[in-house]
C-alpha cells in the first residue's frame, strides 16, 4: 500500500487546477502538461491495437486522451477518490486498485506509461517495478515514464536555489523528499533489464524516458 494515498484522495478534487496552471508553486513543474501527455501518447503509437496499462492514473487525463484516440487503456490508481474522479471523467475507463509493486493484470500487455508518478517509488521499488512490468510485457513492449528527473546533481541544486528564492515551500520540500532520481540512474534500470531508450526534456522538470524491449 502505497504511502501517499491519503495525501491523493485529499488533493483529488483540487488536482486539475494544479496540473493546469492554477497553482503557481507548481506552474513550471506542470508547464506543457497537455504537451506532455500528448507526447506520451505518440510514443506508444505503434500500440494502438494492444492494451496500454496506464499506472498512477490520477484524476485520469493521460487515461482519458488516449482513450479518445482509441486506444484501449487499462488505469491502476492506488487513491480512491483518484479512482473516482478520473472514473467521473471516464466512465468507460477500466480503472483497478494497484499500485507499481502491485500489478493486478492477468495478461500480457503492450505498453505501460505512467506521468508524474513514478517519483513515488525509492530506487530499489524502481528496480523491482521495471521488472514486475518487464515480466507482464509482450515481446518489444514499451514503458514510458513522464517525471521530474535531472540531468545532474549540480543542475538540481541549481534548480533548489531557484525554488528557494521563489519562495516556493511545498516544492522545495518536495525536492528534499521525493525520490527524483538523475536520469543516469533512470537509465541504468531499463538498461540492465535490456531496454533500449529514448529521452527527451519537456520543461525545467520533467523528462519522457521511453524505453523498449528489442
Ligand atoms: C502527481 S499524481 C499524477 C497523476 C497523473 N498521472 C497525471 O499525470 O496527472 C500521482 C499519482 O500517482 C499515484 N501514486 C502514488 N504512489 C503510487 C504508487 N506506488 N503506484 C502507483 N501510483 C501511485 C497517486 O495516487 C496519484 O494519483
Amino acid at each position: 500500500m502505497p504511502d501517499f494515498n491519503a495525501l491523493f484522495d485529499q488533493w483529488a478534487s483540487s488536482y486539475d487546477d494544479t496540473v493546469y496552471g492554477k497553482n503557481h508553486e507548481y506552474a513550471e513543474v506542470f508547464e506543457n502538461y497537455t504537451k506532455i501527455l500528448d507526447k506520451i501518447s505518440t510514443q506508444v503509437e505503434d500500440k494502438k491495437s494492444g492494451t496500454v496499462i496506464e499506472i498512477g492514473v490520477g484524476t485520469g487525463n493521460l487515461s482519458e486522451l488516449l482513450t479518445k484516440k482509441g486506444f484501449h487503456v487499462i488505469g491502476i490508481e492506488p487513491s480512491s477518490e483518484m479512482r473516482k474522479a478520473a472514473k467521473v471523467k471516464i466512465p468507460s475507463l477500466e480503472i483497478l486498485d494497484g499500485h507499481f509493486l502491485s500489478l493486478p493484470l492477468k495478461q500480457k500487455v503492450d505498453a505501460f506509461v505512467a506521468s508524474y508518478a513514478f517519483h513515488h517509488l525509492t530506487y530499489a521499488e524502481k528496480i523491482e517495478s521495471v521488472k514486475l512490468m518487464d515480466g507482464l510485457l509482450k515481446p518489444d513492449g514499451k514503458i514510458v515514464i513522464a517525471d521530474t528527473m535531472f540531468e545532474s546533481k549540480e543542475y538540481k541544486l541549481k534548480l533548489i536555489e531557484k525554488v528557494k528564492a521563489d519562495r516556493a515551500f511545498n516544492l522545495l520540500k518536495d525536492l528534499y523528499t521525493e525520490y527524483y532520481e538523475l536520469i543516469e540512474d533512470l537509465i541504468q534500470i531499463f538498461r540492465a533489464q535490456g531496454y533500449t531508450y529514448e529521452i527527451e526534456k519537456m520543461n525545467s522538470y520533467v523528462w519522457i524516458l521511453t524505453a523498449q524491449k528489442n
